[in-house]
């Protein structure tokens, strides 16, 4: 089985920037209890850019930084669980913008989306398929309810995005969804007034988090999930690629809580420093925070030809995964 090549990085993250400082004037909060709980200082917000439009422009750097023109795609997969519209997808909404014709199609796997995404490219690739673009895009501060500060702490705005080729090394993924886990952190979607209903559509009982559209999510219930799956999805995707964890140069994992990353990591018996993190700066971004972090490693010339990366995700679904392969 052929693997993948990531050619071309790119990223976008809106200008405004929060800090706990500015949570502690709207919420009851603190800068050393946001600091300590979560490891995230500041994140960046949206007030302009809808979410397909920061994908646009991570999408457009990606592409030049891989040299590569918009009708070298042969398929757009756009990441996302924040899109502008039911429908299209937010993939069609970027095609358009960039001047892309080729099959176009949103992959929501929430924040393990971007795993997912680059799973579907690499056998599209391995198919015989020459060029996949990637991009995730996120503006999480669109369904943030930010009187609970349980949650409107956590989360920032952003996108990431990578062009990704086949190559003849090796690649493996370890994909998962425990969809019991649904109903610990959701976002429900409205409805348009049915006048033959006599009740307002709902999602039922299990999915009435109030306001509708805002982020519900059961902390402690996720979090225990989360230091589970992510040694599971990193030790099985090591398996699957046939090497020891002390093997993998480099983790880039999915940013939600320092606090999850370290214990993950002692689980795993490995340093921090083999975690790639910039929780600090951006939060959560959900889908987008992988391919963000990997476009900044990219950029500060941090990752160097033949290191074995291991990129690991997890959140709503409740899904997790992770991919191993050589840069
Ligand atoms: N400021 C001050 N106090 C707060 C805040 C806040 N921002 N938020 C909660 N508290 C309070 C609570 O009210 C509670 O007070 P009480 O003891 O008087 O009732 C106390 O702090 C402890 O609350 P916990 O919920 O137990 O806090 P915890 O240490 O679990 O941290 C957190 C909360 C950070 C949300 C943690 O549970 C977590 O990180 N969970 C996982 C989140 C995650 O990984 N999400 C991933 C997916 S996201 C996605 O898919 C979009």
């Amino acid at each position: 089985m052929s693997g993948i090549r990531i050619v071309g990085t790119g990223s976008f993250v809106p200008e405004t920037v929060v800090t706990n400082d500015d949570f502690s004037r709207i919420v009851e909060t603190s800068d050393e209890w946001i600091t300590t709980r979560t490891g995230i200082k500041r994140r960046h917000i949206s007030v302009e850019e809808p979410t397909w439009m920061m994908g646009a422009r991570a999408a457009k750097a990606a592409l030049e930084s891989a040299g590569a023109a918009p009708e070298d795609i042969d398929l757009l997969i756009a990441t996302t669980v924040t899109a502008d519209t039911y429908t299209p997808s937010m993939a069609c909404l970027i095609g358009g913008e960039l001047g892309i014709t080729a099959q176009s199609m949103d992959v929501n796997g929430a924040c393990t989306g971007f795993i997912y995404a680059l799973d579907v490219a690499q056998k599209y690739l391995s198919c015989g398929m020459k060029r996949v673009l990637i991009v995730s895009a996120e503006r999480l501060s669109k369904f943030t309810n930010f009187k609970d500060r349980s949650t409107c702490v956590l989360f920032g705005d952003g996108a990431g995005a990578c062009v990704v080729e086949r190559a003849e090394k090796p690649f493996a993924s370890y994909l998962r969804c425990d969809g019991t886990g649904a109903k610990l952190l959701y976002a429900a979607s409205g409805a348009t007034e049915n006048p033959f209903a006599e009740k307002p559509v709902t999602m039922g009982e299990e999915f009435s988090y109030e306001p509708v559209g805002a982020i519900y999510m059961n902390g402690q219930e996720v979090y225990k999930f989360a230091v589970k799956a992510m040694p599971e999805a990193v030790e099985q995707a090591a398996k699957a690629y046939g090497i020891g964890l002390e093997d993998i140069d480099l983790i880039i994992p999915h940013q939600a809580n320092i606090r999850i990353l370290q214990t993950a990591a002692k689980a795993l018996g490995l340093p921090m420093e083999r975690f790639a993190i910039n929780i600090e700066e951006y939060g959560n971004i959900s889908s987008a925070c992988i391919p963000l972090c990997l476009d900044e490693l990219t950029r500060a010339g941090k990752l160097a030809a033949g290191q074995t990366l291991c990129l690991v995700g997890f959140g709503a679904g409740l899904t997790y995964g992770a991919v191993i392969f050589e840069r």
